[in-house]
């Protein structure tokens, strides 16, 4: 199967984790959000013409009961191609779980070897659009960057939009950016989305910059391939045990390099995002009588072409949509009914 019909099969695993977490969505119960987010993509995997390995996803084997690094996902028949696979059933959970706009279920695909081992750890970032290549510098200050970008966008400094995650360990980030004039948008969580966010003109956002998760680095990177843009990473350690685990992840690969996106993911990526609660980007689950609608962004690198989907699902059809369905999955997968 060719990789476009391999993206159309890609979104039909988003949706169905983003429907179920977005059931429980403002439960107030981030575990709840994210096991429902997780046992229906494992499912929904099943039905997918791939030999998948996950390589960035919920955990070792030994802390995720489903979607750990290293699992074999997909129909896995002979002929299917292998593919590895970065994933994040639920980005955002507690956006997800405290009813906060962001949150996306998002699966990138690629051949194997396509996609940097990030541990799970921090890494400091910046993300822009596509005329930010070549142009931005994780290792320039804030204003230097945003000056740099409003010059070739042709924009004043003071109409730039940064997004950055509320963290304390911001602060000095913040008044950088604010002394430079620009524009800021603090976000609880969710930096995928922020990176998306800046090669989408709807959202309003042109540059991403701070300290989140490096597997979200590699699963941002993995669409600012496909969608043209800019990002730039380097792990960051707080502790010697995250410097063992980098190494013992990323074999002799230098671990305190700068990467730029091709060293974050490169190859013939296939991407899907939908979303869960509604961001910047991408509609959140709508439920209605009887069914509910879903808003997708399924892209490849190879073509660069970008497909919004918006679907519309019939519960009389899909009963494993139905809250019932979906607790049913998550019962045979082993997992406690909440
Ligand atoms: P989860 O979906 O795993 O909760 O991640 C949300 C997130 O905000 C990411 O988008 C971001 O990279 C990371 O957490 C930031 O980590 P922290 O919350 O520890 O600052």
């Amino acid at each position: 199967m060719d990789d476009r019909n391999l993206a159309l099969e890609l979104v039909r695993v988003t949706e169905a984790a983003a429907i179920a977490s977005a059931r429980s969505m403002g439960q107030g119960d981030p575990t709840y959000s994210d096991q429902m987010a997780v046992s229906a993509m494992r499912a929904a995997f099943d039905t997918m013409h791939i030999n998948g390995t996950v390589v960035i996803g919920e955990g070792e084997r030994d802390e995720a009961p489903m979607l750990y690094i290293g699992e074999e996902v997909g129909r896995r028949a002979e002929r299917d191609p292998k593919m590895d696979i970065a994933l994040d059933p639920l980005e955002g959970t507690n956006l997800c779980a405290y009813g906060r706009p962001g949150a996306l279920a998002v699966i990138a695909m690629a051949p194997h070897g396509c996609f940097l081992n990030a541990p799970d750890i921090y890494m400091k970032k910046i993300a822009a659009g596509p005329e930010a290549r070549g142009v931005i510098e994780l290792d320039a200050s804030p204003q230097e960057n945003l000056h740099r970008l409003a010059e070739v966008r042709g924009v004043r400094v003071e109409d730039l939009t940064a997004m950055v995650l509320d963290r304390p360990r911001h602060e000095a980030l913040i008044a950088a950016i604010r002394q430079a004039g620009a524009r800021i948008r603090l976000i609880e969580d969710g930096d995928v989305d922020a990176a998306i966010a800046t090669c989408r003109a709807e959202s309003g956002i042109d540059i991403m910059f701070g300290i989140g998760g490096a597997p979200e680095g590699v699963l941002a990177a993995a669409a600012l391939q496909c969608l043209g843009g800019e990002i730039q990473g380097r792990l960051m350690f707080y502790k010697d045990e995250e410097r063992q685990r980098a190494r013992r992840i990323m074999g002799d690969r230098d671990i305190e390099a700068l990467m730029g996106i091709h060293d974050l993911a490169h190859g013939e990526i296939v991407y899907a995002a939908t979303g869960v609660t509604s961001g910047s980007i991408l509609r959140g689950v709508r439920f209605f009588a009887g069914g509910c609608e879903t808003h997708s962004l399924v892209m490849r690198s190879k073509s660069g072409t970008v497909r919004a989907i918006e679907a519309t699902h019939d519960f009389r059809r899909k009963p494993a949509y139905t809250l019932e369905g979906l607790h049913e999955n998550m019962a045979d997968c082993g997992k406690p009914i909440c």
